[in-house]
């Protein structure tokens, strides 16, 4: 099946990261607007139970990938134009962080942290362009505040800082294509990334609703980012 015979008018948006926080609120968010979405994590029964919530396999898919690994990824795709026949809108959105301070944390956990969400995002553009330029379609990644400015001993906020030239680079490289290139950059926001939860703090609906503002504008606007900090936070 090709763009242009979907299956239903109904855009597809694919979200990494979909099993808990941003992702999971994304779509709920994206489902209430129309689209049909495919829901990728690690945690294959969480993405069920959230497929089933949103109306099922004419409506929702649960794919298991580990975005660290290219087949998974690929497979990804595979079973998502399997599914839909096109894809209209990728949100690289799977990420974690790790303790600030150089001699915190471990080395194997830092490696986890650096091919999760540098090389795993990455993996997802890769993966996903071919779908998006056949659709003309829109390509998202979360930053964070930590991609703008560096926060001390915090390689979280290299990776970010990664993830936020990744998204201008995606964005010089896919001009021309008739895809859209946004960067979410939240900050910080109540969601299980803190393993102590945050107060003062946006919601997971709050990020949600910046991602549905940016992919609901007309073809001709590209919104490159949004950044967006819980009003008590200063830095
Ligand atoms: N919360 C904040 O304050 C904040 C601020 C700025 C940016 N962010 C970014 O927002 C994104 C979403 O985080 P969140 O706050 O919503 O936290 P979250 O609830 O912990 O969500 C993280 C998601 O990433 C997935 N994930 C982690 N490693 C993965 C892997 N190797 N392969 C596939 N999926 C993986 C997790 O699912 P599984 O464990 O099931 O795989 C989960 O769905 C992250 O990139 C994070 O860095 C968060």
């Amino acid at each position: 099946m090709s763009a242009e015979q979907p299956a239903s008018a109904d855009r597809v948006l694919l979200i990494t990261g979909a099993s808990t926080g941003i992702g999971a609120a994304t779509a709920r968010h994206a489902a209430g607007a129309g689209w049909r979405v495919v829901l990728a994590a690690r945690s294959l029964e969480r993405l069920q139970a959230l497929a089933e919530e949103l109306g099922g396999p004419e409506r929702a898919v649960a794919v298991h990938c580990d975005v660290t690994e290219w087949s998974q990824q690929e497979q990804l795709v595979v079973i998502a134009l399997a599914s839909f026949g096109r894809i209209d809108a990728a949100f690289a959105n799977a990420g974690f962080g790790a303790p600030r301070g150089f001699l915190n944390d471990t080395p194997e956990h830092w490696r986890e942290m650096v091919l999760t969400n540098v090389y795993g995002a990455a993996l997802t553009i890769r993966a996903t362009i071919p779908a998006l330029k056949q659709s003309r379609g829109h390509l998202l990644l979360t930053s964070s505040v930590a991609g703008r400015r560096v926060l001390p001993g915090s390689l979280y906020s290299c990776t970010k800082h990664a993830v936020t030239a990744m998204g201008e680079a995606a964005r010089q490289d896919l001009n021309g294509s008739g895809v859209r290139v946004t960067l979410i950059e939240p900050g910080m926001t109540d969601t299980p990334f803190f393993d102590r939860r945050p107060s003062d703090a946006l919601n997971d609906e709050d990020i949600a609703r910046a991602v549905i503002y940016a992919i609901s504008q007309p073809p001709h606007v590209d919104v490159n980012e949004i950044l967006i900090r819980p009003i008590a936070q200063a830095g």
